[in-house]
């Protein structure tokens, strides 16, 4: 078989040339970085995980009318999704205090917001990522009001669906990031959800526990994080098939 063209290497997934114009092959691999890659690790199975999980969100944002660029899962660690031309912004949503929020704000973990808040961080690896503004997103371009109407409203629709699946299962969805790209039909352009969802870019906390089951487990060395994202995948019922 012919080699595939590889597209990009980020640090936890590799994209490819799809199999038909205006589609890519997106393969999850085991490696876990935290802190801007400073702490590195392979950790079995995550891909295999994520790949299985990230269908599992997309195909049910789809179901409720969210557009994502999710096609199918091609195998354990590859999926179908079609090329967008990504937003350089990440979408953070978040329910309660956790991570960033709590260190810059000084609120403690855990404490619930008053309503879910959105921040946008620019996309540069370089720069670690940099929290901005709308009004930098709006001077330099990044993207236009319309746009950032439009993400705010996919960003929303996503935190509802994701919290009400979480809840059923006893996860906290404490706080999350998406990314999302642009597709053209034809002349008209639309935003859709991107890049993949899963524990890596989700903050879970167990409801009664308080246990997470999520990338910090890694980030801060809590266990297992194979461990834990299997907790996920079994709560939701999604376990990875061996095909
Ligand atoms: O680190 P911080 O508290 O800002 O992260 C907020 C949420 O966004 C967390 O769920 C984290 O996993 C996710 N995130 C991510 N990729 C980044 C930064 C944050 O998935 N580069």
């Amino acid at each position: 078989m012919a080699r595939r063209k590889k597209i990009y290497e980020g640090k936890a997934k590799i994209l490819y040339e799809g199999p038909e114009p205006g589609t890519i092959v997106q393969y999850f691999k085991d490696d876990a970085t935290a802190f801007n890659a400073q702490k590195k690790e392979v950790i079995d199975g995550k891909g295999v995980l994520n790949n299985r999980l990230s269908e599992f969100f997309m195909t049910g944002l789809a179901q409720i009318g969210v557009p994502t660029h999710f096609i199918k899962r091609l195998n354990m660690r590859e999926q179908l999704v079609r090329q967008v031309e990504i937003v350089p912004l990440e979408v953070i949503v978040r329910n309660y205090a956790a991570g960033t929020m709590s260190q810059r704000l000084g609120i403690e973990e855990g404490t619930q917001l008053p309503r879910p808040i959105v921040e946008y961080c620019y996309k540069d690896d370089a720069l670690g990522d940099p929290l901005v503004t709308e009004e930098h997103i709006a001077a330099f371009g990044w993207a236009s009001q319309q746009d950032m109407d439009d993400i705010l409203s996919l960003a929303l629709r996503v935190n509802d669906f994701l919290s009400g699946v979480m809840m059923a299962v006893g996860i906290r969805l404490v706080d999350f990031k998406i990314e999302v790209g642009r597709v053209y039909d034809g002349d008209f352009m639309r935003l859709i959800v991107a890049d993949e969802i899963s524990p890596d870019s989700c903050r879970l906390w167990d409801i009664e526990t308080g246990q997470k089951l999520d990338k910090d487990v890694f980030r801060r060395d809590l266990g297992n994080l194979t461990d834990a994202y299997t907790e996920v995948a079994r709560r939701l019922g999604v376990m990875p098939k061996t095909s």
